[in-house]
């Protein structure tokens, strides 16, 4: 089971107390970042938006969110995001929609960062859903596929509609079906220590507050 569009519309609208007039927000990708655009567009609060995916701009432009790009925004007040695994630090795996590479640049960019979530991303450790996904330079692509495997993780090219998944940056997605992760900060190094390795979705020491829609219902806040 997973939260459903009403518990994450009621995340998305909750999440607005943190959004100020004259703010300057960051803008997520997926299902419950989307509620908090659609949310923040209707409000009516008057923001400046830094996306982090081209569905997240063409959401936000759909709901009369202005959009400015990080070099004209500088340091972002708020930005808001959704997650694939949040653990009991409050690190987090990300990417499952493929943007986590602008996303871990706007999150960084950030004075505060709300993560938005349903009950079921919350782990004893990262890595129980079983993957982790690795943005990787197309021409790096055997080497980085090698290491990882020599690594002990099985990693798979994400395709999309038969064809491999390209992101934004024009990158490809490695899926890297993976345990639960003794030490995320290290893995993460390790990683990022790979030529052809752009970004990966382990977001550690980066997020100040977690919304989780719970079963029942409430909204339960975890602060760092
Ligand atoms: C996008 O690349 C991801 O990091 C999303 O933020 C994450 O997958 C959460 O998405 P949902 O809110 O759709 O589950």
């Amino acid at each position: 089971m997973a939260a459903d569009d009403a518990s994450l519309e009621a995340l998305g609208t909750y999440a607005l107390r943190f959004v100020k007039p004259g703010h300057t927000v960051g803008l997520g990708t997926g299902r419950a970042a989307s509620a908090f655009i659609r949310a923040l567009g209707a409000s009516g609060i008057q923001v400046r938006g830094v996306p982090t995916s081209a569905p997240a701009e063409e959401l936000a432009r759909s709901v009369g969110i202005p959009i400015i790009t990080l070099a004209e925004a500088g340091k972002i007040d708020t930005d808001v995001d959704g997650a694939d695994e949040v653990d009991s630090r409050l690190n987090l795996i990300k990417g499952y929609g493929g943007a986590l590479v602008r996303e871990k640049i706007v999150a960084a960019s950030s004075r505060r960062l709300v993560v938005l979530v349903g009950y079921e991303k919350i782990v004893k450790r990262l890595g129980d859903r079983g993957s982790l996904p690795v943005e990787v330079v197309p021409f790096g692509l055997p080497l980085v596929s090698a290491k990882i495997k020599a690594m002990g993780m099985k990693p798979r090219v994400r395709e999309n509609a038969g064809k491999e998944f390209i992101t934004d940056n024009g990158n490809l997605i490695l899926d890297c079906a993976v345990k639960p992760i003794a030490n995320a900060a290290r893995l993460d190094r390790e990683l990022l220590a790979i030529p052809g390795v752009v970004g990966t979705g382990l977001f550690i020491g980066m997020v100040d507050i977690v919304l989780i829609a719970e079963a029942s219902g409430k909204i339960r806040a975890l602060k760092r």
